[in-house]
């Protein structure tokens, strides 16, 4: 049961010589505005900062794009008193109008697109299209959440007779959002609209590469109406102001999407009672995958060469639904690797503002190393098949595809969060199975296919949180593909689905005796 949410955002068409021309024009207009001060927002008011740290485009690391005011911990502690002050009147106002409030900031990004889709290709190398997809996300998260949260406040009746028994939800309190910078708008929007429609008071604290565009997300939210202190943009350095407000006794819930590592720290932390602390903390985290996609002999090999390349490439494969391994059946894995090597070989690699741009820059120089490593070891365990150059100036990585990899590879195990993708033989569909659920993860997972009894097997037997069929692996769409994954990829309902608002409440039974 369910149905299709009504109000879903379109993508732009690009064929249409406009639209193009105004996000060019938007591009412009974002660079003739880069390199501003950013200072965290507190109690409604944005506070000087000792500690500053500049953000610059991965594609031009000379561009900076802006200065990011990082808060103390005497700030984070005043931004949670304000929180606290805040919460009663927050929680009192009707759902209603917290929606409300979340449709505005959805018309305000639809307004803004093409600026915020500038942003993005400038702060984190994003090609054009992929942006755009970010926008219409995070406009659906702010309409969706919405819809959701007004459906939720009606709540439920259990009356008998001679009692009536109601069933209702509370905020849960003050909700820490801490969020990545590979989708630096749809998942920061997504994770704080809907900890606030819910009713709590919400601090936001991006990732420190994606805080120009987080301080976007904070300016529109500030003039859709949102009250002081309800929301505060809170950029800080998270292994200490960070990691703070994370053991604050005062905060309920923290929304956490990045990696295992991190996420894994902030479920223990949180799990500890604080001096003072009257609740236990909830912790969503969504993090990691190592993705794979099956390829059967029956598979339609047009269909599953163009989706594992733009699975596993697409934003550099900097997403964490992005397919980072290919298990190919033995009869057809020579067909498939050939041509897998042609249209990886095609793919242009360039500035992410660059309209010819298919794969952008990785994030940063940390990322790109660490990328490197992972290429260093491939080169011992697995042949390179094919290795696309990529421009010096820049955290760029070229695309790389390693054939004949062994399932237990470092390179086939841990998450790269670049565009390496392994490609793995399999005997046989049994086995293939068996690779693909062979790793701590279980986010996205692939399959192309023709053989109706795989197509079934793969549903009852694949395990992952998002199964693709016949499709490429990323890009879930709000309420359509709810998103999300479990074992360590991470622990909470899905963004996107009917249950996530939940999360961010506590359900109440009232009895009264008439
Ligand atoms: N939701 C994104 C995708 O599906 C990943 O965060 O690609």
């Amino acid at each position: 049961h369910g149905e299709a949410f009504p109000d879903a955002a379109p993508d732009t068409d690009f064929a249409e010589a406009q639209a193009r021309q105004n996000a060019w024009d938007a591009l412009k207009q974002v660079r003739q505005n880069l390199g501003n001060t950013y200072l965290p927002i507190v109690n409604g008011e944005p506070v000087n900062t000792i500690d500053r740290v500049d953000s610059v485009n991965p594609s031009n690391p000379e561009e900076v794009i802006g200065t990011i005011g990082l808060l103390s911990l005497e700030q984070g502690d005043r931004a949670i008193a304000a929180a606290k002050a805040a919460l009663p009147a927050w929680r009192r106002t009707p759902a209603s109008e917290r929606a409300a409030i979340l449709r505005k900031a959805g018309d305000l990004m639809e307004r803004r697109r093409f600026h915020l889709c500038a942003w993005m290709m400038l702060e984190v190398g994003k090609p054009l299209r992929e942006c755009d997809a970010e926008v219409t996300e995070a406009i659906d998260f702010c309409r969706y959440y919405a819809e959701q949260m007004e459906a939720i406040d009606r709540g439920y009746n259990f009356d008998v007779a001679g009692e009536t028994d109601r069933y209702h939800y509370q905020p849960r309190g003050i909700t820490v959002v801490i969020s990545p910078w590979n989708f630096p708008l749809a998942i920061p929007t997504g994770m704080t609209v809907a900890s606030l429609v819910a009713g709590n008071c919400t601090l936001l604290k991006p990732a420190e590469v994606s805080s120009v565009i987080a301080a976007q997300i904070a300016e529109i939210l500030v003039e859709a109406g949102i009250p002081p202190a309800v929301f505060q943009y809170v950029p800080c350095k998270g292994s200490t102001v960070g990691a703070h407000l994370v053991k604050h006794p005062d905060v309920n819930t923290i929304a956490f999407t990045g990696s295992q590592e991190v996420g894994c720290r902030i479920y223990a932390d949180a799990a500890i009672l604080q001096p003072g602390q009257k609740h236990l903390k909830r912790v969503i985290a969504e993090m990691g995958g190592k993705n794979g996609v099956i390829i059967d002999e029956s598979a339609d090999l047009d269909q599953a060469v163009a989706g594992v390349v733009q699975s596993a490439f697409g934003y550099s494969g900097q997403k964490c639904s992005a397919c980072s391994r290919a298990i190919v059946l033995d009869a057809v894995y020579d067909t498939f690797v050939a041509r897998l090597c042609e249209a990886t070989r095609s793919l242009n690699v360039g500035p992410a503002e660059d309209p010819s741009t298919q794969v952008g820059p990785t994030i940063d120089a940390t990322a790109r190393d660490r990328i490197g490593e992972y290429i260093a070891k491939g080169k011992a365990e697995a042949q390179v098949l094919v290795e696309v150059p990529a421009p010096e100036t820049g955290y760029f990585v070229g695309p790389i595809v390693f054939g004949e990899v062994k399932p237990e590879a470092a390179i086939a195990q841990e998450e790269i969060f670049g565009p390496v993708l392994a490609v793995i033989r399999a005997r046989d569909f049994d086995e293939a199975l068996a690779i693909a659920n062979g790793t701590n993860y279980a986010l996205t997972g692939g399959l192309y296919s023709r053989t109706p009894s795989h197509i079934e097997r793969a549903k009852a037997e694949f395990e992952v949180g998002n199964l693709y069929i016949n499709r490429g692996i990323t890009g879930a769409i709000v309420s359509r593909q709810p998103f999300g994954g479990f074992k360590l990829s991470g622990v909470g309902s899905k963004a996107g689905g009917p249950d996530y608002v939940l999360q961010f409440l506590e359900p109440r039974t009232i009895t009264e005796n008439v």
